[in-house]
């Protein structure tokens, strides 16, 4: 019987710093889409999928992220007292259970491998999920609980991917297609952050993984890579020649990067114009917009 996925790193260190000043003094994952951090986006992707144990690899000045998944009693009984039980309700969904989340530093910036491979004592002989809360995805199921399927029925290591303009792979984990099966491709090697035109092709990988133990191995024994940093796909890379066991999986969604400022932005209205509440006011004042500009041109 192949191993159930119920353990997710959260690499959450980064310094932000694309979205400075903000980021001074607020952690990039609290920063937030409508009313929720992007870290609840992400939380709630991994919940869906049935993780149940989630591992934040963060850093110094990360404390706001920590007290997020806390109790708030204060505020609570404060709620209580007004009758505000909607609003108790919308704190609910902040809650941890005692035990579920862990945190590990990350001591120095020396890449997503590195960040990963901090959280090594956690895991156990069993597949683990990561999620970067950067590459929030809008979908009906979601994205990780799609790959949850898939990967029961390919086993091994699978990565999100998309396909992206041919100039864009310079930005991202590059897939060579060994076999392409539809949803689900088998990969026969992975380059991280090619420049353009020296790509294998322009499916990337998007910030969902599910791996193998033996990743943490590799990420132990590999030298640091593009940018100067440990990389995740290097680690991942190396599974193709030890076991042939990675994939890609086309994920249906939408993916926002809000690790950049227009992917952010782009996100805000996304996500602004789907909710009920806000739907009506918000498009109409889109469409207002829109008209007016293009009536000045
Ligand atoms: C990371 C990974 C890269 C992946 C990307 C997806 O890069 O290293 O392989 O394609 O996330 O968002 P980063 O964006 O952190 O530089």
């Amino acid at each position: 019987m192949k191993k159930r996925v119920t353990k997710a790193i959260f690499p959450v260190a980064g310094l932000g710093t694309r979205f400075l000043p903000a980021t001074k003094s607020v952690p990039k994952e609290i920063m937030t889409l409508v009313d929720r951090p992007l870290i609840q986006y992400a939380i709630d992707e991994a919940r869906a999928a049935g993780i149940r144990e989630f591992i934040f690899v963060t850093s110094r000045g990360k404390s706001a992220l920590e007290d997020y998944f806390d109790h708030a009693p204060e505020l609570e009984s404060e709620l209580r007292k007004k009758g505000k039980t909607d609003l108790l309700e919308v704190l609910k969904t902040t809650n941890m259970d005692s035990g579920a989340i862990a945190y590990i530093r990350q001591h120095k910036a020396l890449g997503l491998g590195h960040a990963v491979w901090c959280a090594r004592r956690l895991l156990s002989d069993e597949p683990f999920a990561v999620i970067l809360p950067d590459d929030v995805i809008a979908a009906e199921t979601p994205c990780l609980q799609q790959m949850v399927e898939a990967h029961a029925e390919t086993g091994g290591n699978m990565v999100a991917a998309m396909e992206v303009p041919a100039q864009k792979t310079s930005s991202y984990g590059i897939l060579d297609i060994k076999e392409d099966m539809g949803s689900v491709v088998s990969v026969k090697g992975m380059v991280e952050k090619p420049a353009a035109g020296k790509a294998p092709s322009n499916l990337a990988v998007i910030g969902r993984y599910i791996l193998t133990p033996s990743i943490m191995e590799n990420l132990t024994r590999i030298k640091s890579g593009a940018g100067g940093e440990v990389q995740l796909t290097d680690a991942i890379a190396r599974e193709i020649e030890a076991s042939d066991n990675v994939y890609g999986y086309r994920f249906r969604g939408q993916r926002f990067d809000c690790g950049s400022k227009a992917g952010f932005l782009q996100a805000t209205v996304a996500f602004g114009m789907a909710r009920e509440d806000l739907r009506d006011e918000f498009t109409s004042y889109l469409s207002d917009l829109m008209s007016s500009r293009s009536a000045a041109q």
